[in-house]
C-alpha cells in the first residue's frame, strides 16, 4: 500500500527529531553501512523497510532538506546524485554536499527560495575597506599571539560573514524595487537605499579583515544574479519578505553582533562589530516599519502573511546545535577575541534573539500568539 507522501515525510521528520537533539544529526552522518572514507559523500537518513524502497533522488532531496533544517547544520545538500541503498535501516545516497555555514545572520539575498551568495575571489583588492571607514586601531587586527590554524579560522569565518553582507547589498536593492512597486512611502525608499549602502560598509568591512587574517587580499566574485529577477508579487509577498528577513534576520543580527562586539577584544574587530551592530539595528527598524506599513495598507491577508512567518521563526527554536566540532576552551577565547564565535554559540544566540526580541515584539504587535510547541510540553517561546 502507497502512504501518503506528504504524511510519510512528516512522521520521519518527527521520527527522527524523536531521537533526540545528539542523535538526529548522528544518524545522517554515521548511519551504519554507508561507506567508509568517501563517507563525506555519502548521506543517509533512518529509514524501515515497511516503507518499501527509498524514495527517489528528488524527494530524497526534499527529505534531507527537512532533516537539516535551516540554521542548524553546517551543511546542506545541494544535489542527490544517486538512487538510494537500504541498508541497515537507513537510506543512503550520494549527494553533493556543501557548506552552509552556521546560522546565516543578516539580511539574506534569495532566488527561488534558496540564498545566493557570490563566490570569493583571492587578490581582488577592490571591497576593502577605505581608510575613513577604519576604527580605532585601523583594520589591522593584531596578529600576535594566534597560531595559523587560528588565523585561517578567523580569514575563514570572516570571509563567510563578508560575503552574506555583500548579498546584503543585492538584498536591498532588491527591496527598494520592491517599495517601489508597491507605493510606499518615501521614508521607506530612503532607508532602503541608505542601508544598501550600509551592507557596502559591512562588506567592505568583512573582506577587509578576511584578507587580514589571511594574508592576502580577498573579495567577492561577480554576484550570481539571474535574469529577470522578479520584484514581490504583491503587497503581502512584500511583508513576507521584510518580516523574514528583516524584522528576523537583521533583529538576530543586530544582536548577534552587539554580542560579538561584547565579547571580543581586538580594536580593529570591536570597531567593526560595533558599526555593524548599530546599522543593522537600524535595518530591522527598517523592517518592522515596512510590516506596519503594509499591513496598514493591505490590511487581513498581508498580516496573516506575515504571522506565517513568525510562526516558522517558532518552529526553528529547539532542535539541534550545529554539528562540528567545538573548539577547546582556550581556542574559543581566542577566536571570540576577534569577533568568532562557535557554531553552537551563534545558535544559541539567534535562538535567544527569537525568544526574547523577535517574538515578543511580534506578540505585542499582534502577529503572534505563543501556543505550545509541537512535541513539546514547554511553552513555544517564555521569554
Ligand atoms: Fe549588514
Ligand atoms: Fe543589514
Amino acid at each position: 500500500m502507497l502512504l501518503d507522501r506528504s504524511f510519510r515525510r512528516t512522521l520521519i521528520a518527527r521520527l527522527l527529531l524523536s531521537a533526540g537533539p545528539s542523535t538526529a544529526a548522528a544518524l545522517l552522518v554515521a548511519a551504519p553501512g554507508c561507506g567508509e572514507p568517501e563517507a563525506a559523500d555519502i548521506r543517509c537518513f533512518r529509514w524501515f523497510e515497511e516503507l518499501g524502497a527509498c524514495l527517489d533522488r528528488e524527494q530524497a532531496l526534499e527529505e534531507f532538506r527537512i532533516i537539516y533544517p535551516r540554521c542548524e547544520s553546517e551543511e546542506k545538500i545541494v544535489s542527490v546524485e544517486s538512487d538510494g541503498t537500504l541498508r541497515d535501516g537507513a537510506c543512503c545516497y550520494e549527494v553533493i554536499a556543501e557548506e552552509a555555514g552556521p546560522c546565516a545572520l543578516g539580511r539574506p539575498f534569495t532566488l527561488e527560495g534558496h540564498r545566493r551568495t557570490a563566490a570569493p575571489r583571492p587578490a581582488d583588492a577592490g571591497w576593502l575597506a577605505r581608510a575613513k571607514n577604519t576604527g580605532p586601531g585601523g583594520m589591522e587586527p593584531s596578529l600576535a599571539d594566534l597560531t595559523d590554524e587560528e588565523r585561517e579560522t578567523l580569514a575563514d569565518g570572516w570571509l563567510r560573514s563578508a560575503l552574506e553582507e555583500h548579498a546584503s547589498v543585492a538584498s536591498f536593492a532588491r527591496f527598494a524595487l520592491d517599495l517601489m512597486a508597491h507605493g510606499a512611502p518615501s521614508s521607506l525608499v530612503e532607508a532602503a537605499h541608505i542601508a544598501a549602502l550600509d551592507e557596502v560598509g559591512h562588506a567592505r568591512l568583512g573582506f577587509s579583515l578576511a584578507s587580514a587574517y589571511r594574508g592576502a587580499p580577498v573579495g567577492p566574485a561577480a554576484f550570481p544574479m539571474a535574469p529577470g529577477i522578479p520584484v514581490a508579487a504583491d503587497l503581502a509577498a512584500l511583508a513576507r519578505a521584510a518580516a523574514e528577513e528583516g524584522c528576523v534576520g537583521e533583529t538576530v543580527a543586530a544582536l548577534v553582533a552587539a554580542e560579538q562586539r561584547a565579547r571580543a577584544e581586538d580594536a580593529a574587530v570591536r570597531a567593526a562589530l560595533q558599526a555593524i551592530a548599530d546599522d543593522e539595528a537600524r535595518h530591522a527598524e527598517l523592517a518592522w516599519l515596512t510590516v506596519a506599513w503594509a499591513i496598514g495598507a493591505g490590511g487581513e491577508p498581508v498580516r496573516r502573511g506575515v504571522a506565517e512567518v513568525f510562526e516558522a521563526a517558532v518552529a526553528s527554536l529547539g532542535g539541534p546545535p550545529p554539528a562540528g566540532p567545538a573548539p577547546g576552551r582556550g581556542r574559543a577565547a581566542a577566536l571570540a577575541a576577534h569577533g568568532h564565535l562557535a557554531g553552537s554559540d551563534l545558535y544559541e544566540l539567534r535562538s535567544a534573539a527569537l525568544a526574547q526580541v523577535v517574538l515578543p515584539c511580534a506578540r505585542a504587535l499582534g502577529l503572534w500568539k505563543p501556543q505550545r510547541a509541537r512535541g513539546s510540553s514547554r511553552p513555544a517561546a517564555s521569554a
